[in-house]
């Protein structure tokens, strides 16, 4: 299975699996990781999902959506690395994609 590269505000890092077509955001629901929260269920209604993404792989995710810009707007530190994990499903070519929780998550 592809994996996900999750780092924490204070830099611990953990490496999961995730299945094709499963969110970010529920694969580190499903292996209880700090740092994401997912309190929408997935419904890009919270922003409790948000994570800055390696620059290397912002090319490779689907554009983003125009609730998911109003979500992210709300986040206390938005960037242009900031996504909603809950709109990023897995998918082979996401194989090792780095994830940086922000700090309010922490
Ligand atoms: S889980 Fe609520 S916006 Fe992503």
């Amino acid at each position: 299975m592809p994996k996900v590269i999750y780092i924490e505000h204070n830099g611990t890092q953990h490496v999961i699996e995730a299945e094709i077509g499963k969110s970010i955001m529920q694969a580190s629901i499903d292996q209880m990781l700090p740092g994401i929260l997912g309190d929408c269920g997935g419904n890009c209604a919270c922003a409790t999902c948000h994570g800055y993404i390696d620059q290397q792989w912002l090319d490779k995710l689907p554009p983003v959506s125009e609730d998911e810009t109003m979500m992210l707007e709300a986040t206390l530190d938005m960037r242009p690395t900031s996504r909603l994990t809950c709109q990023i499903y897995m998918q082979p070519e996401l194989d090792g994609i780095v994830v940086h929780l922000p700090e309010e998550q922490g």
